[in-house]
């Protein structure tokens, strides 16, 4: 599995050009990338600025010698590189399995194209097969929680090993749902998103433009999709 995620993450460094402004996925995937990455920039004298979706991510990237700046800094990033916890056949996926669904989120949507790296696990034909991701904040959170029940969602807290929430870069908990029996992702999706106290949640869709798939070796572009 991890050849897998090495040989899309390779993939992925063929496709960042040099002087681009990069966005930095989270989660193993993305770190195999950044590592990648880091390599050809030294290598080849490449001038890439970085804007990380993660503050582990930030670590890992400055630790490599990648330059990382706030994305406040920048206007526009030119291409952002990320992992997905599921991606059906129209490049809709699932993220925040690694809890950065917020920050990968606002990377992913002030990017002019957005890659994702997978190993052919993660494909789909329909999405449901891991729990949806939702960021909360912690004032009523338990309020949220109960709706979602309402909703059939079956919620569950994210926890950490000691038993406790775990706790996002932004100090939020997440809860986790169960899709399975929704119909209508693009309703649910803006129904989670209307929710007061939902911060956001790990539904993306329309957001992947490249999807590099590690042991196929198979590229799909969005905008060869036969429905697109
Ligand atoms: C983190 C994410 C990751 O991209 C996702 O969990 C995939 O991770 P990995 O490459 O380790 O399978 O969304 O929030």
């Amino acid at each position: 599995m991890n050849d897998d995620k090495v040989k899309a993450a390779q993939m992925a460094v063929e496709l960042i050009p040099n002087q681009a402004i990069v966005g930095l996925g989270s989660g193993s995937t993305a770190s195999i990338f950044i590592d990648l990455l880091a390599k050809k920039a030294h290598e080849e004298q490449m001038d890439i600025t970085c804007v990380a979706t993660s503050v582990q991510t930030s670590q890992l990237a400055l630790g490599f010698g990648l330059k990382v700046v706030d994305i406040d800094a920048v206007d526009r990033i030119d291409v952002t590189v990320d992992g997905a916890d599921e991606v059906d056949g129209n490049l809709n996926g699932i993220k925040g399995g690694g809890a950065a669904l917020l920050f990968e989120k606002i990377v992913a949507t002030n990017s002019t194209k957005n890659i994702w790296v997978v190993d052919s696990s993660k494909q789909h034909q329909r999405l449901g097969s891991y729990r949806l991701p939702v960021e909360v904040v912690k004032f009523g959170v338990h309020h949220v929680f109960n709706y979602l029940k309402t909703r059939d969602l079956k919620p569950v807290y994210r926890q950490q090993e000691d038993g406790n929430y775990l706790t996002t870069d932004s100090g939020n908990y997440i809860i986790d749902v169960d899709i399975t029996g929704q119909e209508d992702l693009p309703q649910l999706a803006q129904d989670l998103k209307s929710l007061t106290g939902v911060v956001e949640h790990g539904l993306f869709i329309d957001i992947c433009d490249v999807l590099l798939v590690g042991n196929t070796g198979q590229a799909i572009y969005k905008d060869q999709l036969s429905n697109s």
